[in-house]
């Protein structure tokens, strides 16, 4: 039997590839000497941004800049939980920038926008799941970051330790199916956690979906879904069929020029969750 899953309509904000290249290399995805082709991954970029429109989504989009060619990640530029803003800031100086940016839009929204003292890589390594956030660490957030969220969030936030570094970001190996506090669901790849977080994972999502090596391997842990549809790299086809299995429509969008720096579908997608009323 499977169950109806219900969409819920969800507020993004994504930034275009223009000025997309990999011109550094900060995880093992990035290669200087493969060429990229900056239309193609503005095509593509396009195209995530259309289905979310063709859903009802609304999607808001930030200016990006020269020289800052990861903006196109938006996911990582800040976290927003219950309308509040927690500004990302990043490991690496060649990403260093993009906080204060991304910042600066929140603020000039009309958000509430709080600087953070600890090096956090926003939604990358931060997902919400139902009433609780899942904090990923290792590679590029502090688990100091995850304590000053909680602080700011009043909510629990477990801390999840990274041991891959192809999944650098909690977003790479996790993902988050159905986010309603009544039915939560993450599908995630075991291998990319240490022992003691896979063991934290298995207690608290016993029904969660284990994502393949080949899904991992296409990025499609890097998925977004808004409660029944999920978009979801055309290469995981395991979890696809997994997905399908259990009530939720897949739908492949083609994002593998931006897998040139490292992401996904995911990593182009900052949600933006307003306070409950
Ligand atoms: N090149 C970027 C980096 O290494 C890719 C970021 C991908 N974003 C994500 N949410 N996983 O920082």
């Amino acid at each position: 039997m499977t169950t109806t899953r219900t969409s819920t309509p969800r507020h993004y904000l994504m930034c275009s590839p223009k000025h997309f290249e990999v011109s550094y290399e900060i995880n093992p995805w990035m290669d200087v000497t493969r060429a990229t082709d900056t239309a193609r991954a503005v095509r593509q970029w396009e195209n995530l941004r259309a289905t979310y429109l063709a859903w009802g989504h609304t999607v808001d989009l930030i200016e990006p800049i020269p020289g800052l060619p990861d903006m196109v990640y938006a996911a990582n530029g800040a976290t927003v939980v219950d309308g509040l803003v927690y500004s990302a800031k990043f490991t690496y100086p060649e990403r260093a920038a993009e906080g204060p940016a991304y910042q600066k839009w929140f603020a000039d929204q009309g958000f509430v926008t709080q600087t953070a003292a600890e090096t956090n890589e926003g939604e990358g390594d931060i997902l919400m799941v139902g009433d609780v956030i899942l904090g990923g660490s290792g590679f590029r957030t502090a688990v100091a970051a995850h304590a000053e969220l909680a602080a700011l969030t009043g909510r629990e936030v477990v801390t999840l330790e990274l041991v891959d570094p192809h999944y650098y970001h909690l977003d790479t190996a996790l993902a988050v199916i159905d986010s309603d506090p009544a039915s939560p669901l993450i599908a995630y790849y075991p291998p990319a956690f240490s022992a003691a977080s896979q063991a934290v994972l298995a207690a608290r999502y016993p029904d969660a979906i284990m994502a393949s090596a080949s899904d991992a391997v296409a990025l499609g842990l890097n998925a977004v879904s808004d409660g029944r549809r999920v978009v979801v790299a055309p290469g995981a086809v395991d979890l696809a069929a997994q997905l399908r299995e259990r009530g939720f429509e897949p739908f492949g969008v083609d994002t593998s020029e931006l897998l040139k720096g490292g992401g996904g579908a995911k990593c182009c997608t900052l949600e933006i969750r307003r306070a409950q009323p």
